[in-house]
């Protein structure tokens, strides 16, 4: 059994693939169980997405807390309680201090081919710029913002007629695709 911590602020749609995908899944001869969703917005939409697996959301509200250091304690603490040993940031919109990046072993999944548009604006950043392609990174998280080493990438070619509704609706489903993958590659070990 592997068990995952999944983080998220808002909508939670890759929580739910995450969930659809790999809970109570077997893979490569180990079984992925999701312990903990934690959630730093009280009203986030995932939070039922969230609930409709059974699954109880910890609720940690960041404005509740002095500092950033204090809020990562509290994360920390929570994820080390449920005893995962993956967490991953799925639309998760923290800065995250040394106190969380030293104790977790985390991935984090963005919207953009980084290090190009890091930060909560990627999609249209990236949409607006000049580029010919768009595409996602799933990159281990670290101390910088969006700045992790790199696990794996994926891109699609970017049509000036696109609009941003096409254009986010393509990012989202290489999401969907990418993240799971990589959760389960990085459980089996083939990245460390
Ligand atoms: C996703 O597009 C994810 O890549 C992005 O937030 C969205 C969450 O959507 N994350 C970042 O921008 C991290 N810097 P969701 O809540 O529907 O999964």
């Amino acid at each position: 059994m592997k068990k995952i911590a999944i983080l998220f602020s808002g909508n939670g749609t890759n929580l739910d693939n995450l969930l659809k995908n790999l809970h109570h899944k077997k893979f490569n001869g180990f079984k992925i169980e999701v312990v903990a969703t934690i959630c730093n917005v009280p009203s986030a939409k995932g939070i039922e997405k969230s609930r409709s697996f059974g699954i109880k959301p910890i609720i940690i509200n960041h404005k509740e807390y002095k500092n950033r250091e204090e809020f990562d304690v509290q994360l920390v603490d929570a994820i080390k309680k449920s005893g995962a040993e993956l967490t991953i940031l799925a639309g998760f919109m923290r800065f995250l201090t040394p106190i969380f990046t030293k104790n977790i072993k985390a991935i984090n999944l963005h919207p953009s081919i980084l290090p190009l548009f890091k930060g909560g604006h990627a999609i249209e950043e990236s949409y607006e710029s000049d580029m010919k392609i768009g595409g996602v990174t799933v990159h281990y998280v670290n101390e910088e913002l969006d700045g992790g080493s790199i696990i794996a990438q994926q891109c699609f070619q970017k049509d000036s007629k696109m609009s941003f509704e096409t254009y986010e609706k393509k990012i989202h489903e290489l999401e969907y695709k990418l993240l799971p993958e990589i959760v389960i590659e990085v459980l089996s070990k083939k990245f460390l």
